[in-house]
Order: structure tokens, then C-alpha cells, then sequence
């Protein structure tokens, strides 16, 4: 791996020692899920982007927003995170958390990487689309490769008082202001409370749009590097309170490098395969990435907004096999080291990987671990004899990868 190189969607890089990314990652990357005619996530999508055109119009009723949802998301660290205002020591940068290239290249974690390179072109409406991409555990609702929503809007201090009665005289910057939680420094708070009054009254319709218009919803406060103040929208489905998106009043910093000195804006996230699972009852992640008809075909339709409610063709049984070792003392170990290799082995058969025990030992102060992997094949029964050989695999995986010692 380190000082050779890989192809990555028709592409030579180089790799190094920061290189993680893994076959069954790679199989991913030109998949393109929500651009797949038909399938749910893209469904989703027509519904986000539908609401952002009917939002904002121009003059001559023509939609405000464009759409980007085929960039590559092979993006560098400065795209992902230096742009951003991420800090170098920030943990969303660790190699247990992301899929690097190389040291300066990684697949995207978030369609935020590509704000300000879209904010210099100098867009001012935008959504950018696409695959994002996360180490992380192993269940029904997580998946290393998700899909993301961003959007952004830049209004000059003529447009944010446009429709505020007498405001002739506001406006959205103020010299040596201070930094409270209401607002950055440099706006003023009557500029921020409008693009928020903006950013939050889009954002409830387009839940109302998705969940319906009676949808219980909450706003809390949250923190992200680019944004300030920040908030986080949460709907109350199926008796749970579940996060819907981030989003906040963009960093000006970050509007100036990208030399726009004369705008405000707001900018959100929001990952669509919680909103899919949701609303087309999808139990398990994993069906998003499945060729098979049998769930293809529920979500065959030309109208985006109609409701379909998949009904799972049928349950095939778990099977669950325990695997414990004694963590190497010498060398760094971590679990999500453990799940892409379960991964990359057991691909899709795999549904969970649960920690189910962690133990020092006295004396030694060796560590182990136990895992219970339970695999389940989405569309056919696995046998006792297929697991046992898969579960054989990623023992011996562990102790040559990982130099760990089988208990
Ligand atoms: N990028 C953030 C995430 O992935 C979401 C976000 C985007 C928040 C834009 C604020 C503004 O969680």
C-alpha cells in the first residue's frame, strides 16, 4: 500500500501511510445512488430540490437554486476541512474517522466540502448532492457510505431587508462588534435574525413537505466550525425525536477568503437515507445498495412525491458468531480498523457488529475484546457452513492485519 498508488474512478494517486481506503469502499464510488433513476434515495432528492425551485424564484418565476450532484468526491483535506475553518487537531480529521487517499486526499465526509470553491465561482443559490463517506460501527442505521444534501444561500443587506417594512437604513455588517451566541462579531443582529427567520421557515416547510404538515418538530442548538450561530432541526417520527439537518449562519471568514465581502449567509446538511428509511419504512441501510428487484421495483414510479411504503419480501433468519482477542500492546488498535476488515471480507452479509465485551487483564494488563457479529443476507437464506467459512476468514485477517491474538 504505502509508496505505491491506486486507481480511483479512472485516476492514479498516490498513496502513503495515511491511505485507508478499501476495496469494498472503492467498489462504491461510482455507484451514484441518488442520480439512480427510480431508486429511493433519488426520489428523496427530486423532493429536496423540487422544494428549493418552487422557495426561491427570480423575477421571471425561474428557480433561484442550482444543482450540483455529480462532483467527484475525491476532494482534498483543504476542500473538507482547512476551507471550513476545521481545525488541524479536530477529530472529524482522524484516520480512524475518515477514508484518506493519501495525507492530502480524502473521499469527502461531507457535501459541505464543496461550499467554497462553489461560493468563489460565484454562485450565490446552491445544493450540492452526492456520496459522502465515514468510517463508523456496523448496525441498521449506519452505513460508511451515506448520501448528503447541502444548500446555501448569500444575500446582499438589499436583499435580506427586501420585505422588511422600512428597513431602508439597516444594515448586516457592524464594526467592532463582539461575538456573543446570537451572533458573529462582524453582522449585526437584526441581519442574522432574518437570514435565521429565512433559513429556519424554508427548512420547517420542506419537513412539512416530507413529513407532512402536522409534523412535530424542535430546534436545538448546536455547534459546527463553519457556521455560527448554528442550530439543528429534529422531528418527532414514530414516537422518537430524530435529527434531521444542521445548519447555521455561515463563518464570514469564510466568505472573505472566497472574496465575497458584500453578503450574509446561511448554509445546511442533511443526509438522506435517514429521511428515506423514514419515509418509505426501509428497516435496514444496507437495502439502499441492493440489485435486487424484489426491492428495486416497490420504488418504481414518475411522480416523486407519491407515497410508496416498502414491505420487505421476506426475513431471512440472523446468525450470530462470537469472535474474541487480545488487543497487541505494541502496535495501535482500533475498532473501526476491525469493522472495514469485517467488512471487506463479509461485505453486505454482515448486519452488526456489536463490542459485547471489554476486559483488562489483572496481571498483564492485556486487553481484550469480544465482538458478536450477526450476519444476515439481505436477499437469501446464508448457510451455518458459509458463515463459519466467512467468520474463519476474519480470524485469520485479524491476527495477520491486525496482529492480534484469537482467545
Ligand atoms: N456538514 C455538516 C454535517 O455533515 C452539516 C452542516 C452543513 C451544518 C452546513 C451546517 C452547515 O453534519
Amino acid at each position: 500500500n504505502s509508496q505505491g498508488c491506486i486507481e480511483l474512478l479512472g485516476q492514479k494517486y498516490a498513496t502513503d501511510e495515511w491511505t485507508n481506503v478499501t476495496p469494498k469502499i472503492i467498489e462504491k464510488l461510482d455507484r451514484k445512488l441518488h442520480i439512480t433513476k427510480n431508486h429511493p434515495l433519488s426520489h428523496v432528492r427530486q423532493i429536496i430540490a423540487n422544494h428549493f425551485y418552487k422557495s426561491y424564484t427570480n423575477r421571471g418565476n425561474n428557480p433561484l437554486f442550482s444543482i450540483y450532484d455529480n462532483l467527484s468526491p475525491i476532494v482534498t483535506t483543504k476542500q473538507n476541512f482547512d476551507s471550513l475553518l476545521v481545525p488541524p487537531d479536530h477529530p472529524s480529521r482522524k484516520k480512524t474517522d475518515c477514508y484518506y487517499v493519501n495525507r492530502d486526499m480524502l473521499l469527502r465526509a461531507h457535501t459541505t466540502a464543496h461550499q467554497v470553491e462553489l461560493i468563489s465561482m460565484g454562485l450565490d443559490n446552491f445544493l450540492v448532492i452526492g456520496d459522502v463517506y465515514r468510517r463508523d460501527e456496523i448496525d441498521s442505521t449506519h452505513y460508511p457510505v451515506f448520501h448528503q444534501v447541502d444548500g446555501v444561500r448569500l444575500c446582499t443587506g438589499d436583499e435580506v431587508f427586501q420585505n422588511v417594512k422600512g428597513s431602508g437604513k439597516l444594515n448586516i455588517f457592524e464594526h467592532r462588534g463582539v461575538e456573543g451566541t446570537d451572533k458573529q462579531g462582524c453582522h449585526t443582529l437584526e441581519a442574522v435574525k432574518v437570514m435565521e427567520y429565512d433559513l429556519k421557515q424554508v427548512l420547517v416547510s420542506l419537513a412539512q413537505a416530507l413529513f407532512g404538515q402536522s409534523v412535530k418538530y424542535r430546534w436545538v442548538d448546536e455547534y459546527f466550525p463553519f457556521t455560527h450561530p448554528s442550530w439543528e432541526l429534529e422531528v418527532f417520527f414514530n414516537g422518537k425525536w430524530i435529527e434531521v439537518l444542521g445548519c447555521g449562519i455561515i463563518r464570514q471568514e469564510i466568505l472573505q477568503r472566497a472574496g465575497i465581502s458584500d453578503r450574509i449567509g446561511w448554509a445546511f446538511g442533511l443526509g438522506l437515507e435517514r429521511l428515506a428509511m423514514c419515509l418509505y419504512s426501509i428497516p435496514d441501510i444496507r437495502l439502499f445498495w441492493s440489485l435486487d428487484s424484489g426491492f428495486l421495483n416497490q420504488f418504481i414510479t414518475d411522480d416523486p412525491h407519491k407515497k410508496i411504503t416498502y414491505k420487505p419480501v421476506s426475513i431471512y433468519p440472523q446468525c450470530s458468531n462470537d469472535i474474541s482477542f487480545w488487543l497487541p500492546q505494541d502496535s495501535a488498535y482500533c475498532s473501526n480498523d476491525f469493522y472495514d476488515l469485517v467488512r471487506d471480507i463479509g461485505g453486505d452479509t454482515v448486519e452488526q457488529i456489536q463490542l459485547v465485551d471489554e476486559f483488562v487483564h489483572p496481571k498483564t494488563k492485556k486487553v481484550s475484546h469480544c465482538y458478536r457479529i450477526i450476519y444476515r443476507h439481505m436477499e437469501r437464506v446464508l448457510t451455518q457452513d458459509e458463515v463459519n467459512d466467512i467468520h474463519k476468514k476474519i480470524e485469520k485477517a485479524s491476527k495477520d492485519l491486525l496482529h492480534v491474538v484469537i482467545r
